[in-house]
């Protein structure tokens, strides 16, 4: 039946109300979301563009940090002190004149401004930035921020939104105040003590995990600030000392020192050994630190390559598969060693065995031999062999970048890959390379209010005094 005009546009109206009513639901059931974006993946910008970090950073642990940020797409803006800058530009120098590997490998996809944040103008400057940027990311000496007068109470007075991040050795207790690197919050945080062999000292490992370690914990607290600001509209503080980032990468030691009140460590070689378990957690040497016991064997070539090794890790569910791999068919049903207790007080020699047959092997034979019956083998790799590994320059972990001063350097990209957030490795920045751009396009500054902070001697090294004649 033909519908009058009235009943017409009635439909209308109401298919119109429909509507309405069917996006607000749809909005309401992806939680405030915009609708998914029709750019193909990797073309809609990053995952952090529109953030933008004041990044105050130095050495390694807050550099990581905001590299990270930055490899996420935030405009990473480093504040220098001039005619110096981070102090890792001029350390372990290995091309004469130029910034060092340190320095280029922990400050790509940033700008880089100078700035003396002690000068009334370089206070200037501060300011303006404070007000125009998401996240400030220190790591100086406990108390070095408040002395520079950036405050909490200061900062957030300038930008509540602002949130400010940092990395410390130790958080609010008795060693508040101490300066830390690296090994020592290796050893402050746990790893030390459980790392080594029984009969050696402690041992520090040559994973950054202090250092770099605290910076990636640091990131992860940055990111979740940002998403809390959304719903609360303000900034935090975001603190992560590097003995907790150290510990929280130790957890499972502290796991196994609360086992130890019960009974002794079944999964550590010196419980088959006999030898007796003291107070705390011991060195565990190579044994992996799950159930599943491991160590590291020669593999061919051992006598003249260091790193000739393989991590064997003998999983229970493949035990018969490694017994015929290493021609003891007859250990499957032995009662000495077809099960896993049998073989705890025999563990050395059971390796020792392996070895035996991995020694007639190169590491990566036997891991192609090994990885085909799903027997968990790793090779040791040396630091050569990664640098001319084909399969991390293709996805993009390690990467080669040029830099204007020093030529092709390689560096670690962003070793998260993201569908739609594709990391592009930019080279590090030169001292001040951005002071400039930053002041003009980030600051809105005139030309005049430039050259007025410039000739104030805020924003460049202090100038020699003229020798007396
Ligand atoms: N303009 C003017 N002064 C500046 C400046 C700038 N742009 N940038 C830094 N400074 C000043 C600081 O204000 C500070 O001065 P102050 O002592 O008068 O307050 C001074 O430079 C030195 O800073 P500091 O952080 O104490 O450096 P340091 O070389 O003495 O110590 C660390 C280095 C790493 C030990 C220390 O920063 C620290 O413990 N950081 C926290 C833990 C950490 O991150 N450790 C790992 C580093 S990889």
């Amino acid at each position: 039946m033909a519908k009058s005009k009235k009943q017409k546009s009635r439909t209308k109206a109401e298919s119109k109300k429909v509507v309405k009513l069917k996006s607000k639901k749809l909005a309401a059931k992806a939680n405030g979301l915009p609708k998914p974006s029709s750019k193909p993946y990797g073309k809609d910008g990053k995952a952090l563009t529109g953030v933008r970090i004041l990044d105050f950073t130095h050495v390694q642990s807050g550099p990581t940090c905001t590299q990270l940020l930055g490899y996420m797409g935030a405009d990473v803006i480093k504040v220098e002190r001039p005619g110096v800058g981070d102090i890792t530009r001029t350390q372990l120098r290995d091309v004469k004149g130029q910034d060092s590997l340190y320095f280029t490998m922990l400050n790509g996809n940033k700008r880089s401004i100078t700035i003396d944040s002690k000068h009334p103008q370089g206070k200037r400057v501060l300011d303006a930035l404070i007000k125009t940027c998401d996240v400030l990311v220190e790591n100086f000496a406990p108390g070095a921020l408040d002395r520079m007068g950036l405050t909490w109470e200061h900062i957030h007075k300038l930008n509540p939104r602002m949130i400010v991040a940092s990395v410390k050795g130790f958080g609010p207790g008795p060693y508040e105040d101490c300066k830390v690197y690296e090994n020592v919050a290796q050893c402050a945080g746990g790893s030390a003590s459980t790392t080594g062999f029984r009969e050696g000292p402690p041992l520090v490992t040559g994973a950054q995990i202090g250092d770099s370690g605290t910076g990636l914990h640091l990131a992860w607290g940055i990111v979740c600030a940002l998403y809390q600001r959304m719903r609360t509209g303000r900034g935090q503080k975001v603190l992560c000392a590097m003995q907790d980032g150290v510990l929280n990468l130790a957890r499972v030691k502290l796991r196994d020192q609360q086992r130890l009140k019960v009974g002794p460590l079944s999964e550590y070689s010196q419980f088959g050994e006999g030898v007796a378990f003291g107070k705390a957690v011991p060195r565990a040497g190579n044994d992996s630190g799950g159930g599943q016991p491991g160590w590291i064997l020669k593999c061919k070539g051992w006598e003249s390559d260091p790193d000739a090794y393989i991590y064997f890790i003998t999983q229970a569910p493949v035990w018969g598969e490694i017994c015929d791999l290493i021609g003891k068919p007859q250990w499957k049903t032995d009662p000495d060693y077809a099960t896993p207790p049998a073989r705890l007080p025999k563990l050395k020699q059971i390796f020792a065995t392996i070895e035996e047959w991995t020694m007639t092997k190169t590491k990566f034979e036997v891991m192609d031999i090994c990885n085909k019956v799903d027997i968990p083998v790793g090779p040791i790799l040396s630091m050569k062999e990664i640098a001319e590994e084909k399969s991390l320059r293709d996805t993009g972990t390690v990467v080669e970048v040029d830099h204007p001063g020093r030529g092709k350097y390689l560096t670690v990209g962003n070793p998260v890959k993201m569908s739609d957030s594709i990391t592009e490795v930019e080279r590090s920045p030169l001292l001040g390379e951005h002071t400039d751009e930053i002041l003009k396009d980030v600051l809105g500054f005139k030309a005049a209010e430039i050259a007025e902070v410039k000739n104030s001697g805020a924003l460049s090294a202090p100038k020699k005094e003229e020798k007396a004649a």
